[in-house]
C-alpha cells in the first residue's frame, strides 16, 4: 500500500504521514527533508547566479542515508532554501528517482511532501491532502521551535510561511495542488490524535472501497 501525503507547509502532514507509517507498519519517507538537504548545501551560492548549478549538483550527490542533522534541516532557514531551489526542474529530476524507488521497491510506504500524489507516486493507494489556515499552522511551527529553544518572532514566522506558500504555487515544476483522486483533510481546529484518527478512517475506508472493485 503507498500512501501519498501533500500539503503546504506546517500543515502538520509530517507528523501525520509518521503516525500513519506506525500504524500500518510501513516505513516512512518526509520528502521535504531532501529539499531541505540541496538547500543547506548551497546555501553559501544562495542569489548568486551560480546557485541554480550548484543547487543541481549537490542533488545529484545527495547522501540519502546522511539526512541525520534533524535540527539543521528542520530549522526555519532550512526550509526557505528548500523552496528557493525546489523551483529548479534539474533538482527535482535528480530526486525523482530516489522517491519513486522508497515508495516502489519496499513493499508499501508513506510519503509526505508537496507533489507526492500529483507526481511522484501518481499510483498511490491513497491520497491525502492536509490543510490548515496560515495562522494555525505558523502557531504549529512555533510551538515546535520553541520546544527546542528558539525565540519565535510570530510575525516573522507568519510571512516566511506565506511567502513559502507562494514560492511553492508559483512553482512551475511543482506539482503542488491536490490531485482530484485526493481526499482533503482540514486540521485547522484538530489536534494531532484527531487527525490521526481522520486519517486512518480515511485510509481504511479507501482501501475497502478497492478491496470490494468501487
Ligand atoms: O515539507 P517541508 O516544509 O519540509 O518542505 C520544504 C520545502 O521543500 C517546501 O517548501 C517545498 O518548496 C520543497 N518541497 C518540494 N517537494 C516536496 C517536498 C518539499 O518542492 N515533495
Amino acid at each position: 500500500m503507498i500512501i501519498a501525503v501533500d500539503g503546504p507547509a506546517a500543515s502538520g502532514k509530517g507528523t501525520l504521514a509518521s503516525g500513519l507509517a506506525g500504524h500500518y507498519g510501513l516505513p516512512h519517507l518526509d520528502t521535504g527533508l531532501l529539499y531541505r538537504a540541496v538547500g543547506l548545501a548551497v546555501a553559501d551560492t544562495a542569489d548568486r547566479p551560480e546557485f541554480e548549478q550548484a543547487a543541481i549538483a549537490a542533488a545529484k550527490a545527495l547522501d540519502t542515508s546522511h539526512l541525520v542533522d534533524r535540527e539543521a534541516l528542520t530549522s526555519a532557514e532550512a526550509g526557505v532554501l528548500a523552496s528557493k531551489v525546489a523551483v529548479f526542474a534539474g533538482v527535482r529530476a535528480a530526486l525523482f528517482d530516489f522517491q519513486r524507488a522508497f515508495a516502489t521497491q519496499k513493499g508499501g510506504a508513506v510519503l509526505d511532501g508537496r507533489d507526492i500524489g500529483t507526481k511522484i507516486c501518481p499510483d498511490a493507494d491513497v491520497k491525502l491532502f492536509i490543510q490548515a489556515d496560515s495562522k494555525a499552522r505558523m502557531e504549529r511551527r512555533a510551538r515546535q521551535l520553541e520546544k527546542r529553544g528558539v525565540v519565535v518572532d510570530r510575525y516573522a514566522l507568519y510571512h516566511q510561511i506565506e511567502e513559502r506558500d507562494a514560492r511553492d504555487m508559483l512553482n512551475p515544476h511543482g506539482g503542488f495542488y491536490k490531485a482530484d483522486d485526493a481526499h482533503l483533510l482540514d486540521t485547522t481546529l484538530m489536534g494531532i490524535e484527531a487527525a490521526l484518527r481522520a486519517a486512518i478512517e480515511i485510509v481504511d475506508r479507501t482501501m475497502a472501497l478497492k478491496a470490494g472493485g468501487q
